[in-house]
């Protein structure tokens, strides 16, 4: 396929809402909340910003680069700079796309259950309680039911190609995210125990620090501006030539680590809120009670004591997270979509649904056996994957591409990059300091 009959991105605008789409996702909402309030508040949040400055956002310059030059997916853009091991391009690119896929078939039974929450509170107000109680409760049934939803969602917007589904509607939904974030922090805020959540998480316990934390931090950073697993390069293939990638990079990753700021300036001060409501989040010793109880017990029981407000304000709080689950679960389903309608001329439309499919019967695998099975889903691709094949970017960037030929593809979209204190640290930054940083966190369970 040549790349004038490939889809593009048609503004930068709509280019920063796709990939901060793919960036913002449950990583932000959920999951870094919830490391920032096991981790010692705001101490988690310094070490997290640093991380997001010092390695995630170096990489994901690396990995759109490699996508933009590319114009194609991951495994013809690899074969492109890897000219004397195709081998190893195809190997690697294909293992990114099977980690992608992994991702999203655990990441899509998560998203159901925020549509389950969502639904519940309106089911409830038009009478239908023991569908609303279902929803609600853990099940086989449930998780497959709302499973096959979201995954719906997803397949309906990537069928649809880059223009007209993953940029129409990451425009739409994000800003429409942003919106909603900023209503609930201004509620939360004005309630009672709001303070000392929020003081808990702007004002850092250094005694909390330690290299398990740091591991944690790098490791949250990675996995929230989805690197490693060539979403990001596939959304770089779909970028203008004249887009100046370092630039770009730094304002999705400023509006990705925005959010996932603003997530934990709603959920720790609604955390405290919740307590001074009589709900239990902390155990005997001080420690969180579990993560899943942050969102799935700690705000719906937050909601439950606010009245007809909480009702409202629980449909907007999970609609707002299927909406930051829905822009990143079509990148990850975008990156094998890509593979097999480029690789093997599939039609996208054909390949969308084949892929769901597969996905989705992956998904349900792992629902029917979900104690032995999700976490080490889980794990093995976002622990042990991601950062793995975050390795081999840095190792393709650094020392398999020719430096000049790297420096010709970014300086199309800014001529005098060569002249900036950007280009004098990141190529070799990326040459040597990245990898030996990722490895640490990959070696780091062995430790
Ligand atoms: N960045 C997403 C989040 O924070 O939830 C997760 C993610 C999206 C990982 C896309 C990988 C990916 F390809």
């Amino acid at each position: 396929m040549t790349s004038s009959t490939r889809g593009q991105f048609t503004s930068r605008f709509g280019f920063i809402m796709a990939a901060a789409g793919s960036a913002v996702g449950l990583g932000n909402v959920w999951g870094f909340p919830t490391q920032t309030a096991s981790n010692g508040g705001a101490a988690f949040l310094l070490i997290y910003l640093l991380m997001m400055a010092l390695l995630a956002y170096p990489m994901l310059v690396a990995e759109l680069t490699i996508g933009r030059f590319g114009q194609s997916n991951p495994i013809a853009s690899l074969r492109k700079i890897w000219t004397k091991n195709k081998f190893l391009a195809v190997a690697f690119g294909s293992i990114a796309m099977l980690t992608a896929s992994m991702i999203l078939s655990f990441y899509a039974i998560l998203a159901g259950w925020l549509i389950g929450f969502g639904a519940e509170p309106i089911l409830q107000l038009i009478g239908l309680h023991s569908l609303a109680d279902w929803l609600v409760t853990f099940s086989t049934g449930r998780n497959v039911f709302l499973t096959v939803l979201f995954m719906s969602l997803t397949v309906f917007v990537v069928r649809r190609g880059v223009a007209d589904g993953i940029e129409k509607w990451s425009s739409r939904l994000m800003p429409l995210l942003f919106g909603l974030f900023l209503l609930l922090i201004i509620y939360i805020l004005t309630q009672d125990g709001a303070m000392t959540g929020l003081k808990m998480y702007l004002i850092p316990d250094w005694s909390h620090v330690n290299a398990a934390l740091v591991v944690n931090a790098m490791g949250q950073a990675f996995f929230s501006l989805s690197l490693g697993v060539g979403a990001m390069m596939v959304y770089g293939s779909y970028l203008k030539k004249d887009v100046n990638i370092p630039k770009t990079a730094g304002q999705v990753a400023i509006i990705d680590t925005g959010v996932a700021f603003s997530a934990g300036l709603l959920i720790m001060p609604a955390m405290f809120v919740a307590r001074a409501n009589g709900v239990q989040i902390f155990n005997e010793v001080g420690e969180l009670i579990s993560s899943g109880n942050l969102v799935f017990v700690v705000l719906p029981s937050l909601f439950d004591t606010m009245g007809f407000v909480g009702e409202f304000l629980s449909v907007a709080f999970f609609a707002l997270m299927v909406i930051a689950a829905l822009t990143s679960s079509i990148a990850m389903l975008e990156v094998p979509v890509a593979c097999l309608h480029e690789e093997m001329n599939i039609k996208r439309d054909k390949a969308a649904m084949m892929l769901g499919g597969i996905i989705l019967l992956c998904s349900t695998i792992i629902a029917a056996n979900f104690g032995l099975l999700f976490d080490w889903v889980a794990t093995a691709s976002t622990m042990y994957m991601q950062p793995l094949l975050g390795v081999v970017w840095a190792v393709v960037i650094g020392w398999v591409w020719h430096r000049n030929a790297l420096l010709q593809e970014i300086k199309q979209g800014h001529p005098e990059i060569e002249t900036t204190w950007f280009w004098k640290i990141w190529p070799w930054y990326v040459k040597f300091v990245c990898p030996v940083a990722i490895l640490t966190v990959f070696a780091y369970p062995f430790l």
